[in-house]
């Protein structure tokens, strides 16, 4: 029911993936795993192979793992705190040559893309958030000022949906949904 409405098979991968908030507080991300997961976001294409993303890492327990938590939204914290690692990406806004680089954004994205696909493809689940204060998470971990915060990524392994209440349970529990292909492809949708 969770897996995802398409017009044609796509990869299993990306037809399963969703953002829990449910998640298995006694769970650790083994150190084999969060490399793989590392690399994954390394080898992420970008602008003139810029590679702009640096990530922050805490697990459950350390203390980058509590600053980037106590960074987090209320709404977040409610949930990521039984995350098994926290990353927090940051992006470098400039390019070598002093000039800005306008493309960083979309280029952590796209790392952060290569990293949830191989979260998931381990068994484990992301939620990614920009619920969070980016000055609080920068002061909290030294994040120097070459740096913007980007997102915040919970990676963790999910547990029973019943261990959420209310509002959030709700939307654990509620069909994925997307805008149709015709909505979004504005020329050029095979029929
Ligand atoms: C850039 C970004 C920021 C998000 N921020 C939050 C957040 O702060 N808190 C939260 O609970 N979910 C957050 N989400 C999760 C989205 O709500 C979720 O991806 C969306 O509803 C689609 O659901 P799905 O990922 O399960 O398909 C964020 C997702 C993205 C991509």
């Amino acid at each position: 029911m969770m897996k995802a409405q398409t017009e044609v098979e796509i990869h299993e991968v990306l037809a399963n993936r969703r953002s829990p908030r449910s998640l298995d507080s006694t769970a650790v991300l083994p150190k084999e795993d969060l490399l793989a997961i590392l690399e994954a976001a390394r080898w992420a294409p970008s602008a003139n192979n810029g590679q702009p993303w640096r990530f922050f890492v805490g697990n459950r327990g350390d203390a980058v793992f509590t600053q980037i938590l106590d960074s987090l939204a209320s709404f977040n914290q409610g949930w990521a705190h039984r995350s098994s690692t926290l990353v927090l990406v940051a992006g470098v806004h400039t390019r070598a040559d002093g000039t800005p680089n306008k493309g960083f954004l979309y280029d952590c994205g796209l790392a952060v893309s290569q990293m949830v696909f191989e979260v998931h493809h381990r068994g484990y689940v992301a939620h990614q958030m920009t619920g969070f204060d980016a000055s609080k998470a920068a002061e909290n971990l030294g994040v120097e000022s070459s740096l913007t915060p980007v997102a915040v990524i919970s990676i963790g392994t999910q547990a029973p949906s019943e261990q959420l209440q209310g509002a959030m349970l709700e939307r654990e529990i509620a069909p994925r949904e997307r805008k149709e292909l015709s909505e979004i492809v504005i020329k050029g949708l095979p029929n």
